[in-house]
């Protein structure tokens, strides 16, 4: 979602700004702003639409000065208009605004009855006119602020910089993060690592309800009391040369191709080849005391989840309750006590799923979150932290992350088996040298991409298509809808094959192509069956499948290598992926920034 960029430096700040918004281009927005301070006096620039439309508007009229800041907006309240853009701006402070101010209206109604008059819709230009009157009312820049941020309701990390004073910048965290760079004789402001790579490698990150003074050559954070803080300096691992697409032309293709090698890392970290052993993180609980499991997400991060619940039950015989973080906390739950609540996110920060972590968290539940980004809040707030080591992933469409987060997730439900005593020494070793065969695997499905950009330009037509698959290859099919509508904009469902006769079958017709995920496993002749059906009322089938047998009356068919059911849905991701690449890339669609989506969903 939004991305904020703050530079009080030692060069001019609009392009490095410009770099930084680059950066953070793949959280996804839809206009974007900077303003800067020089010689006390504030000045902006914004304009809707990419950030190829506020660089013409830096053309025509560029902006100098040695102190910025700098945002990437995704609309929430008003359009993508340049009015509503930020920064926005006052004779005395320029502010930029991740979040939402959830008591915008009666502040607003406030300050219009006092005769404040605003320009746009944004709830963020109540901020600004909220620190503006405490100024303009005699405060001290850190007490106006501070007074602002304790009218404040909702969620926001802000950034701003006053009038008159090139040397300051304040920054403050509630419940979207902040991260402070720090620089030698420059400190910046960033909505995350990305935003900050290039610039700094030192970082402060933000706890909930701190807010920080910084100027050049120092910085003072607090915490929401108001009392000095210090918190501790973390080295990142994000390079500046990881925000790049390499000889690719989308950042996803390059994600879909780097999943062998850092599926191989991932695993690299969960599994011991020599030993034949799950190794996983020290543990502040004796996993095998645990008598349920939960599992909340959102998005493809909730498909893994859904996988996972076959796996964990399957091997380890727990049962596993698996929902929709933005259902799961306000259909009031049934916890059991010494659960353990796993929270799956890419990012670390999706609203809906922090939230429900910190509801299960209230509960008594044992916290895991299986997140990529390791300062994310959930990482930060949960009492176990699985990694799920897939690197950057940049594009909007998750790929790379989904098969790490399978992966880590398949070597947990082995180990919560050996746990509880249901894997022993020889089927945990099994285990874990069928495991160790997906990226090579992997590698060989990829090497038939050519063959799935052949099968899209068959599909790219259709208004509808349909995903079917059975047992764990349900998930996957869900997968391969929203990856599919997410990116080429085609209607698409995923459905287990069973369901099709009690109604959707009625969608079936020449136009609608359906594809089939069945991997030769027992479910395979059901599913087989069921593809039957849809062709003898003329659908288009095709099938991704090991099994060469059933090729009759098929539209096309996608090899794949055998695999047992540990790795299958691991590797069935892949096809879907690549399908979806292909469509959007027939049809010429925005493929790494889809219109209306945003990377990280961090408003509810
Ligand atoms: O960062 P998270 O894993 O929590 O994100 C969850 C979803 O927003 C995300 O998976 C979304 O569905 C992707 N765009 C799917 O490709």
């Amino acid at each position: 979602m939004c991305g904020i960029i703050g530079i009080l430096g030692k060069t001019q700040a609009v392009p490095r700004m410009m770099e930084a918004l680059k950066r953070l281009e793949y959280r996804g927005y839809d206009s974007a702003g900077v303003a800067t301070v020089a010689d006390g006096r504030l000045d902006r620039r914004r304009a809707p639409g990419k950030l190829s439309a506020l660089e013409a508007v830096l053309a025509d009229s560029p902006l100098a000065g040695l102190s910025g800041i700098g945002h990437t907006r995704w609309a929430t309240h008003g359009e993508p208009t340049e009015a509503n853009a930020h920064p926005h701006m006052t004779d005395r402070i320029a502010i930029v605004h991740n979040g939402i101010i959830e008591n915008f209206r009666p502040l607003k109604d406030e300050l219009l009855a006092t005769g404040v008059r605003f320009e746009g819709e944004t709830d963020t230009e109540v901020v600004a006119r909220l620190l503006t009157r405490y100024l303009n009312e005699g405060l001290a820049p850190r007490d106006a602020f501070r007074k602002t941020l304790g009218r404040l309701e909702g969620a926001f990390a802000l950034c701003v910089l006053i009038s008159g004073d090139d040397d300051l910048m304040f920054g403050a965290r509630e419940g979207s993060p902040l991260v402070v760079g720090l620089g030698d004789g420059e400190n910046y402001l960033g909505s995350d690592a990305m935003a900050l790579a290039g610039l700094s490698n030192r970082l402060i990150y933000l706890e909930e309800g701190d807010w920080a003074e910084l100027k050049r050559g120092g910085l003072q954070v607090y915490d929401a009391a108001g009392n000095p803080v210090t918190r501790p300096v973390t080295l990142s691992q994000v390079a500046a040369t990881m925000v790049d697409k390499g000889n690719h032309r989308h950042f996803m293709q390059k994600e879909i191709f780097e999943q062998p090698t850092v599926v191989a890392q991932a695993l690299g970290r969960y599994l011991d080849p020599n030993e034949g052993t799950v190794r996983l993180p020290d543990m502040p609980f004796e996993l095998a005391d645990i008598p349920k499991v939960t599992l909340v997400a959102c998005g493809t991060s909730y498909y893994a989840a859904q996988v996972a619940r076959y796996w964990i039950e399957k091997i380890a015989r727990v049962p596993v309750e698996v929902d929709i973080a933005s259902e799961f906390r306000y259909r009031d739950p049934v916890y059991q006590a010494g659960g353990l609540a796993i929270f799956i996110s890419q990012s670390g920060e999706t609203a809906d799923t922090l939230a429900a972590l910190r509801h299960a968290k209230a509960a008594g539940q044992r916290i895991a979150a299986l997140v990529n980004v390791m300062g994310s809040t959930m990482a930060r707030e949960a009492d176990l932290v699985l990694p799920i080591h897939a690197g950057p992933e940049i594009g909007v469409a998750s790929t790379k992350a989904f098969t790490c987060q399978l992966s880590v997730l398949a070597a947990f439900a082995i180990k919560l088996g050996v746990a509880r005593g249901l894997v022993d020494r020889a089927r945990e070793a099994d285990y874990v040298s069928e495991l160790e065969q997906t990226p090579k695997l992997m590698a060989r499905v990829l090497h038939n991409d050519g063959k799935m950009a052949e099968i899209a330009r068959q599909i790219a037509d259709a208004r509808d298509i349909l995903f079917v698959g059975r047992g764990i290859q349900f998930p996957i099919a869900m997968e391969g809808a929203l990856k599919l509508k997410e990116i080429s904009y085609i209607h698409a469902e995923g459905y287990a094959a069973g369901e099709l006769k009690h109604g959707p079958i009625a969608l079936i017709d020449e136009k609608v192509p359906v594809i089939g995920l069945a991997p030769k496993d027992e479910l395979i002749d059901k599913t087989v069956s069921n593809l039957q059906e849809i062709m003898a009322r003329k659908g288009r089938v095709v099938l991704i499948s090991d099994n060469a047998e059933h090729e009759d009356g098929l539209l096309a068919r996608f090899p794949m290598p055998p695999a047992g059911d540990l790795v299958a849905p691991i590797l069935y991701a892949i096809p879907v992926q690549l399908l979806a690449y292909y469509t959007a890339v027939e049809k010429g669609t925005d493929v790494d920034q889809p219109r209306n989506l945003a990377k990280s969903v961090t408003v509810e």
